[in-house]
């Protein structure tokens, strides 16, 4: 049968996670390995009634208090379902059919996931060999054709963040071209730094955050957007009518209503990640610490045999078997407790 496929979906190649990820120890995917205080779930569980299962989600409560949070006004904000509906919305927005999407390479893959669904033209700009990245580079990217700028910061997979002044000019370089920047903030409360402050004072620049990492709610599926109000407008323009569900707003309403949880769950990631490189370190492996939660540690052996044989232990973690990333293995980080867990698995399958 001739039914009709769109060009770009029946031409874009899919790679989902394996599944039976239950029960493991999970350093592979950049979520919390150990996930949020049980007696905050079990206070939040209790508010969940078979009336409030029946209403279509709300999200204006959620979203007054998180503009609130970070500082900018309500119109100023949108939740989408995970960070990865709004990179979707986002560029099903602000990039023609055939227009350039200018990201760093390697990067997060939704990115150039989703250019291949919509037929966008995706122009990665690699980062150097030795893990460093130009922003001379990106800047010589943008060009007429540009309509979407997308920056990591931190990125993922590479973990480095970018200076305020190469931000600013990438910002400057791609609104002399009529192009939108998309910073993508997932990572934040690993790295203090943040630039939702530019979605305030130019009309470009579009902040996102997501609630699967620091938040620890990947199951529930939270992103937000940050931007100025005629970009909130147009995206909320291009919106589901309830995208984000009501567990999540509810889940991440009352996490906004207790930032010591907040501060802890950073501080216990900041120690849990110091504690990783420094032990790895003294046991002779080169480390790379990143600004995300996650390290880099260069194995003995090479790294997929060594992530398959943590696999066959239950302990999962990222490598890859080609590109500049193939020699090392890309570990989330959790608590001290968690690290400990991890380092003793590959001490006893990374033997030299
Ligand atoms: C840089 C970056 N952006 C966005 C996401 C997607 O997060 P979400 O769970 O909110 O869809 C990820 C997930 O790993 C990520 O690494």
């Amino acid at each position: 049968m001739a039914y009709y496929v769109d060009e770009h979906i029946e031409n874009t190649e899919r790679v989902f996670p394996e599944p039976g990820r239950y029960g493991t120890l999970r350093y592979d995917m950049n979520e919390n390995p150990e996930g949020l205080p049980a007696w905050f779930v079990e206070e939040v569980k209790a508010e969940i009634t078979p009336e409030f299962l029946s209403i279509y989600p709300e999200p204006g409560r959620f979203l007054e208090k998180y503009a609130a949070y970070v500082g900018v006004r309500r119109d100023c904000v949108t939740a989408t379902n995970g960070s990865d509906q709004a990179i979707r919305y986002l560029l099903q927005t602000f990039c023609g059919q055939g227009h350039d999407v200018v990201t760093v390479a390697p990067s997060f893959e939704m990115y150039w996931v989703n250019c291949n669904i919509l037929g966008l033209h995706h122009v990665p700009v690699s980062y150097n060999d030795d893990l460093s990245f130009s922003m001379d580079n990106l800047l010589a990217a943008i060009t007429p054709n540009t309509d979407v700028v997308v920056l990591l910061n931190p990125n993922n997979p590479v973990g480095d963040a970018f200076s305020r002044e190469d931000v600013v000019a990438a910002v400057e370089a791609a609104r002399a071209v009529d192009a939108v920047v998309i910073i993508d903030e997932a990572y934040h409360y690993f790295y203090p730094n943040t630039f939702i402050d530019l979605t305030q004072t130019y009309d470009n620049v579009i902040v996102l955050r997501t609630f699967s990492k620091l938040f620890s709610l990947a199951a529930l599926r939270l992103g937000v957007i940050i931007s100025n109000p005629e970009i909130i407008h147009y995206v909320n323009n291009a919106r589901l009518t309830f995208d984000a569900n009501a567990l999540a707003l509810l889940f991440a309403e009352r996490i906004l209503d207790h930032p010591e949880i907040i501060d802890e769950l950073v501080a216990t990631a900041v120690e849990g990640r110091q504690w990783a490189v420094d032990e790895l370190a003294a046991r002779g492996y080169e480390t790379r610490r990143c600004e995300g939660n996650f390290i880099f540690v260069r194995p003995n052996r090479p790294a997929p045999e060594v992530a398959a044989d943590l696999a066959a232990r239950g302990v999962l973690v990222k490598s890859w078997n080609s590109g500049m990333l193939k020699d090392y293995l890309r570990i989330s980080t959790g608590s001290k407790q968690a690290m400990e867990k991890l380092v003793d698995a590959l001490l006893a399958v990374d033997v030299a």
